[in-house]
C-alpha cells in the first residue's frame, strides 16, 4: 500500500523503495502517532467531517493498533502508511477518512514534538538524580581537603565537596536549559497540513488540548519545515555530555595509582584479556567516548537543515536518527553515571594527604603579607622566593623556621603558622562562592 499511488503509472525501483523507506526508524513513533491521530479524528468530528459513529470506530481501531507488538519491522514505507493500512484492515473504509485535512508533514512534526516532550522530562529526572547523588556525596565529604588544580598542577586547597558542587551547578544549568527548550517543543503543528493549512474548520486549540500541547503554531509553513526544536535539544544534550565527559575524565584520572583518590566499584569496571591485574574504568571512558556521537548528531542535523528551502523537504526525514540516538545515548550515559558515582569508593585520606603537598598555601602567605601592608605584586615576588628556597630544602612552607622566613621579609611573624594551616585557609575564605570550611 502507498499513500500516494494514484498519480503514478510505474512502480518504484526496488532499491529506491528501500532507500525511501523510514519505517525501521520511525516505527518508534507509532504510539505517539496513534494518539495524534485520535486527537485529529476528534478534531474532524468536532468540525463535522466525521460523525460520532465514524469517530468512535476510528478511535477504537487506533487504540487496538497501539497495543500491537511487532515481532518484525513491517515491509512498508513509513509509520504513517503502516497505521493507515492497519486501520483499514481493522475497520474497513471508514479508515480512509482519517487523513482528511492533514498531511504526513504536520503529522510527523507533531509526533516528534509529542515524543520529545516526554523524553526531555525523563532526562530532566535523570539529571536531578545525578545532582541528588552529588549533593549527598558533598554532604558526606563536606570538609574533606582536596587539591584544587589549574593546568592540572596543584593550585590551592579546596574541599572535595566544593569540587563536586561545581558539577551540581553545571547540571543545574543543563536542567534549566531543558526546561527552557521544553516550552518551544510544547507547540502543536497539527492543522498546518502539508504547508498551507486546511479548508476544514478544525479547532486546533481543542486538538492541542487533547494532546496536552500548551500552544499551537502560528504559521503553517514554519510549523512543518522547522526542526530547530530538535537542534536545540541536540545542542543542550551536547552540553550535558560535555559536562559528563569532563567529570568522567577526572574520575579516570582519580582512579589511577598516581592520583589514587577514588576506586570504581567492580560493577562499573572491566578487566583486561591479557593483563590479569587490570581493573579499567570503562564506564567513565565510554561516557567520555560517547560524547563524540552526540556532538556528531548535532552537526548532522544542523547540516541537513542549512540549505533547505521552505517548506517540507524529504531531507528532513534524516532528523530522526540523530534525535533517537542522542536520547538513547544520553539516557544510557546518565544511568551508568549515576550508578558509577553512587558506588565508587572515595579515598578521602589520600585526598587530604595530597592537599598537604605542592605549596598550595603560597597564595595565602602572599595575602598575609598584603594584610601586613605589602602591595600584592611585591608580596607575590617575596613568596615566590620563599617557595623556591623551600623547594630546594625539600620542605613545606609551614616547616620553615621564623628565622628563615625573616630572611625574606621582616613582616613575617609567629602568626604566619596559623595562616599556613590548610583548615584555617578554608576558614579564612571570605567571598561568596569560595571554597570555604563549612561549620557543621
Ligand atoms: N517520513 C517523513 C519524515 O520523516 C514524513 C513526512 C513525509 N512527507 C512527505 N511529503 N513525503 O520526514
Amino acid at each position: 500500500m502507498k499513500l500516494w499511488g494514484g498519480r503514478f503509472d510505474k512502480g518504484t525501483n526496488p532499491e529506491m523503495e528501500i532507500f525511501n523507506s523510514s519505517i525501521s526508524v520511525d516505527i518508534r513513533l507509532l504510539p505517539y502517532e496513534v494518539d495524534v491521530s485520535i486527537a485529529h479524528a476528534a478534531g474532524l468530528n468536532k468540525a463535522g467531517v466525521l460523525n460520532d459513529q465514524e469517530f468512535n470506530i476510528i478511535k477504537t481501531g487506533l487504540e487496538e493498533i497501539k497495543k500491537i507488538k511487532f515481532e518484525n519491522i513491517p515491509d512498508i514505507e513509513d509509520v504513517h502508511t503502516l497505521i493507515e493500512e492497519l486501520l483499514f484492515e481493522k475497520i474497513g473504509s471508514t479508515a480512509k477518512k482519517l487523513h482528511t485535512g492533514r498531511s504526513r508533514n504536520d503529522l510527523i512534526a507533531t509526533d516528534e514534538r509529542l515524543y520529545l516532550k516526554k523524553e526531555v522530562k525523563e532526562i530532566i529526572g535523570l539529571l536531578e538524580e545525578v545532582n541528588d547523588v552529588l549533593n549527598d556525596l558533598s554532604e558526606k565529604y563536606r570538609n574533606t581537603l582536596f587539591p584544587g588544580y589549574t593546568h592540572l598542577q596543584r593550585a590551592q586547597p579546596i574541599t572535595f565537596s566544593h569540587h563536586l558542587l561545581a558539577y551540581v551547578e553545571m547540571f543545574d544549568r543543563d536542567i534549566s536549559r531543558l526546561n527552557d527548550l521544553y516550552k518551544r517543543i510544547d507547540v502543536m503543528p497539527l492543522g498546518s497540513g502539508a504547508l498551507a493549512g486546511t479548508s476544514f474548520d478544525i479547532d486546533r486549540t481543542y486538538v492541542a488540548s487533547l494532546l496536552g500541547f500548551k500552544e499551537i503554531s502560528n504559521n503553517s509553513i514554519d510549523a512543518v519545515s522547522d526542526r530547530d526544536f530538535i537542534i536545540e535539544f541536540l545542542s543542550s544534550s551536547s552540553l550535558i555530555m560535555m559536562h559528563l565527559s569532563r567529570f568522567c575524565e577526572e574520575i579516570i584520572l582519580w582512579s589511577t595509582q598516581e592520583f589514587n583518590f577514588i576506586e570504581l566499584d567492580e560493577n562499573y569496571s572491566t578487566g583486561s584479556s591479557i593483563m590479569p591485574q587490570k581493573k579499567n574504568p570503562d564506564s567513565a571512558e565510554l561516557i567520555r567516548g560517547k560524547t563524540g556521537r552526540v556532538y556528531g548528531n548535532l552537526i548532522t542535523l544542523l547540516t541537513v537543515m542549512k540549505g533547505l528551502p521552505l517548506a517540507y523537504n524529504k531531507d528532513m526525514q534524516e532528523d530522526k536518527e540523530p534525535m533517537f540516538d542522542t536520547i538513547d545515548t544520553l539516557k544510557g550515559c546518565l544511568k551508568i553515571f549515576i550508578g558509577m558515582i553512587k558506588s565508587m569508593k572515595i579515598k578521602n585520606k589520600n585526598m587530604e594527604k595530597a592537599t598537604k603537598s605542592g605549596y598550595m598555601n603560597a597564595t595565602d602567605l602572599a595575602d598575609y603579607l598584603v594584610k601586613k601592608g605589602l602591595p600584592f605584586r611585591d608580596a607575590h615576588e617575596v613568596v615566590g622566593k620563599i617557595v623556591r628556597y623551600a623547594i630546594e630544602k625539600n620542605s613545606p612552607l609551614e616547616k620553615l623556621s621564623l628565622e628563615e622566613f625573616k630572611k625574606f621579609s621582616n613582616l613575617i611573624n609567629e602568626d604566619v603558622y596559623e595562616i599556613l594551616d590548610l583548615e584555617n585557609i578554608l576558614k579564612n575564605r571570605k567571598t561568596i562562592g569560595s571554597a570555604k570550611w563549612e561549620e557543621i
